[in-house]
């Protein structure tokens, strides 16, 4: 088999994407392995997932280094060791350093639970999402795979899926729903931008 795309998944909690691209890439639906899970808590259950799967985990906090800059050395020196070519950020709350931001640039995805370019940002995240486009009275939403940058959900939009909006729908029922979604089109994206095919 050709050589496949190494890519390190960044996660802060339960990493259900993180799980649809470990699937997928067994099933090769997704053209890469994940080589290495990074996340910057140390209970993520998203690390118990990486470790089930007998992929190697990294726990990045900058506390846990003397400043800033050397943390980010050594998470720069792991993604070197581990020949990193792309990095899916699944769920995690961090900004990636700029360091590696520039080093993946076009190579950085992330995944957003609402349609972008609406409810995102800083502070966008989880139920503050679904709420926002509750209240709002949308009628559909529906995830987002996006490029990353310097700046939070800012990125080129690589996929999108609408789901609808219940009328009777809470933030947990939506973000069930979309939730659903995020695990058929995160590897389909991923596996598009390995593929080349949104250059
Ligand atoms: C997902 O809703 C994703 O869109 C957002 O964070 C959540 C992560 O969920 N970025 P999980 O950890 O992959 O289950």
């Amino acid at each position: 088999m050709a050589s496949r795309a190494k890519i390190a998944v960044f996660v802060s909690g339960g990493g259900s994407n993180l799980q649809s691209l470990i699937d997928a890439s067994k099933t090769g639906k997704l053209a890469g392995e994940i080589v290495l899970v990074v996340s910057n808590k140390l209970k993520a259950y998203g690390l118990k997932r990486a470790a089930n799967e007998g992929i190697d985990t990294f726990v990045f906090r900058y506390k846990d280094f003397s400043d800033k800059e050397m943390a980010v050395r050594e998470l720069m020196a792991m993604l070197e060791e581990y020949k990193v070519e792309y990095i899916a950020l699944a769920g995690y709350l961090n900004l990636l350093p700029e360091k590696a931001v520039k080093k993946y640039r076009g190579k950085i995805t992330n995944i957003h639970p609402a349609l972008l370019p609406k409810y995102g940002g800083k502070g966008m995240y989880g139920h503050f999402v679904h709420e926002a486009v509750l209240a709002a009275g949308d009628k559909e939403s529906g995830p987002t795979v996006h490029l990353v940058d310097e700046i939070y959900d800012n990125g080129r939009i690589l996929l999108q899926r609408k789901v609808p909006v219940e009328s009777d729908d809470t933030p947990d029922t939506l973000a069930a729903r979309v939730l659903k979604v995020e695990h058929q089109i995160y590897p389909e994206a991923l596996d598009n931008l390995i593929k080349g095919k949104y250059s």
